[in-house]
């Protein structure tokens, strides 16, 4: 079969076979590019419109008790300046965020044991009783099926859990002993069984990563059928011991955003910061491939630059209010528009 036979077989039946993947995840054929890419659009348009939804993120610690060696605030760096914001500057984020238009805000951290249960539980419950009209996402990573259940009885909405890779040979060339895959998807399956919206999703040509890891990760995306997917390149961090692996990249990047809206197609799927950060256009280029969604940063523009996963990362020195103005015109120049929505999942 042709690469446009294996793109029309992926939007129709979506499933291939090995082979088939290997053709597409391979191949550079600009014209095959096109095509899956207006595929996406397609499928895109037709369950969200022209929409772009946005999510407020706030990184309101980078504390972390784990040592994932690609994370440049993993616990072993002794450089990273570690930092937590308070309540106030908390609240004050989503205060500024609302009146700029965002109805989703994501508290994202590293997996800091300052922040007990309860401590969570009354952010959350505060950031609703003064908004009750937004969502409230977390990123917190892996809790215990009862913390999950207490946030979402606080009124947490959604939740962000990378599955990182679905591959556990991979997964543990990623992680030190500690960390397992196992656990990592069980968290997966707890949070969907509790009621939330489950976001997973990968790093794009992460050490070690081959074809075939990736076909895994499009599987287990397909099957597990994740409301959101969150996807974008790996880049290296200067105090990692990743630090000369090289990036991922732009074009398999896109290549996979078309793939991963073909294969679910009423998922949300952001244009990440990091897409951004290894290419100008980046997240433009990513709305052209199928995301429908994008995450400025709302935390303080004091502590931006120390929630440093990764190397080069951009907006580190643009207050709120002007990414919101760049962003606008950066999605506006591709043909879509932000808009002022919760942007929950629809079902296609
Ligand atoms: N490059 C790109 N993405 C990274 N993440 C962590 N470190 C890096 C890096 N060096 C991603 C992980 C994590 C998410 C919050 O950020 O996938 O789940
Ligand atoms: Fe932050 Fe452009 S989106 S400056």
């Amino acid at each position: 079969m042709d690469l446009i036979g294996i793109i029309d077989k992926l939007k129709d039946t979506r499933d291939l076979t090995n082979e088939e993947w290997e053709a597409l995840l391979d191949t550079e054929d600009e014209e095959a590019l096109s095509y899956l890419s207006s595929c996406a659009r397609q499928v895109r348009e037709k369950i969200y419109g022209k929409a772009v939804y946005i999510r407020g993120l706030i990184e309101f610690t980078n504390y972390c008790k784990n040592g994932c060696y690609y994370c440049g605030i993993n616990c072993k760096n002794t450089n990273a300046e570690r930092y937590r914001l308070s309540d106030e500057q908390i609240l004050a984020c989503v205060r500024e965020g609302y009146e700029l238009g965002f109805r989703t805000f994501v508290l994202q951290g590293g997996e800091d044991p300052y922040y007990t249960d309860d401590k969570i539980v009354s952010l959350v419950r505060a950031i609703k009783q003064m908004h009750p009209d937004c969502a409230v996402t977390l990123s917190i990573g892996e809790k215990s099926e009862e913390s999950y259940r207490a946030f979402f009885e606080a009124g947490a909405d959604r939740y962000l859990l990378r599955h990182e890779t679905a591959s556990p040979d991979h997964y543990r060339k990623l992680h030190p002993e500690n960390l397992s895959w196992e656990n990592r998807m069980n968290c997966l399956k707890t949070l969907r069984g509790i009621g939330y919206q489950v976001g997973c999703g990968m790093m794009v040509g992460s050490p070690y990563q081959t074809t075939e890891d990736i076909i895994s990760d499009l599987r287990f995306i397909k099957e597990f059928h994740p409301d959101m997917c969150g996807i974008g390149p790996f880049i290296p961090h200067k105090d990692t011991i990743f630090k000369d692996e090289p990036a991922g990249t732009l074009e398999m990047t896109l290549k996979l955003l078309s793939i991963i809206r073909l294969l679910v197609p009423d998922v949300l799927l952001p244009a990440t910061t990091a897409l951004g950060t290894i290419d100008p256009m980046g997240r433009e280029k990513g709305m052209q491939y199928g995301a429908n969604v994008v995450m400025p940063n709302l935390s303080p523009v004091m502590v931006r630059g120390k929630y440093a996963l990764y190397d080069g990362k951009i907006c580190l020195d643009s207050e709120s209010a002007e990414c919101i103005k760049c962003l606008s015109a950066r999605v506006a120049s591709v043909g879509y528009e932000i808009v002022v929505d919760r942007g929950d999942h629809k079902n296609a």
